[in-house]
């Protein structure tokens, strides 16, 4: 197995949840309720949720502290116009988010997001402040090719395409194997995780000179409490990013367990 990299200990540990298309406002609320909880706990860790659109509105009444984020799932490029059935980054800004997701492998297969169409997203969340999570990752097909490195390196180089480096502390990366997500898909290895994230940190690097390595690269798909200390402790990712295993708050709680405490092996 590879060790990871030393830097690994002195970075924050990033560890988010993408709610999909569930949960109800008052659901959500619950769980805001729950995360300041676990974030007063760990203070060192910055938590984050990407609740459905719908329930951001109801969320801005609970104070929160600084290591909790509350995000929307995507935005449109555009600040408003005739766009109907879509959300812009000044509404989202009006209805208190912290960040925005751009890239989800749904959106992009499902939805037909473009890489260009991304880039204008990022650069937009931007110019309103937000901060950002990319996702980038391959499909099995592609991966299949042996195209794996030039998907993300295209990925990167078109979504991130003008984006200021004065911003980067408002962006984080999150490498999802298309394959690798969602219910019937096949659970990763930290030994086919690895390599793409360091490819990732070398285009990250390569696109931004040293400040490449401070932008947070997360790793996302089918991450339960079972296979999340192999991520950690066998893979240089400074965080986790899970769907289905962390819906719930015990859920949430326990695979956060479980990723600190493979980290605590590893900086020891
Ligand atoms: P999963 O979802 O953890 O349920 O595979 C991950 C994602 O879609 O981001």
């Amino acid at each position: 197995m590879m060790s990871c990299t030393p830097s690994h200990s002195s970075r924050p540990f990033y560890f988010g949840s993408n709610f999909k298309m569930h949960k109800t406002t008052a659901e959500v609320r619950a769980f805001v309720a729950f995360l300041k909880e676990t974030a007063a706990v760990y203070p060192g860790v910055q938590l984050f949720i990407l609740p459905p659109f719908t329930t951001l509105g109801g969320l801005v009444d609970i104070p929160r502290p600084a290591n909790v984020w509350i995000g929307a799932q995507d935005m449109h490029w555009a600040d408003s116009g005739a766009y109907t059935g879509a959300i812009s980054a000044p509404m989202l800004r009006d209805v208190g988010a912290d960040l925005v997701m751009v890239g989800h492998a749904e959106r992009r297969v499902l939805f037909y997001d473009t890489d260009q169409d991304l880039n204008k997203k990022i650069l937009n969340a931007l110019r309103h402040d937000l901060r950002v999570l990319l996702c980038v990752g391959e499909t099995a097909e592609q991966r299949g090719y042996g195209t794996t490195e030039e998907t993300l390196a295209t990925q990167l180089r078109i979504d991130l395409h003008g984006f200021d480096p004065r911003a980067l502390d408002r962006l984080m990366i999150a490498y999802e194997p298309v394959w690798a997500i969602g219910e019937g898909s096949q659970e990763a290895t930290p030994a086919e995780i690895e390599p793409a994230v360091q490819f990732i940190r070398g285009r990250l690097v390569a696109l931004f000179g040293e400040a490449g390595q401070t932008i947070p690269i997360l790793y996302g798909g089918s991450v339960n409490a079972q296979n999340c200390m192999p991520y950690i402790h066998s893979t240089s990712v400074d965080g986790l990013f899970v769907g289905r295993a962390a819906w719930q708050p015990e859920g949430f709680l326990s695979v956060l367990k479980a990723a600190l405490s493979a980290r605590q092996t590893v900086t020891s």
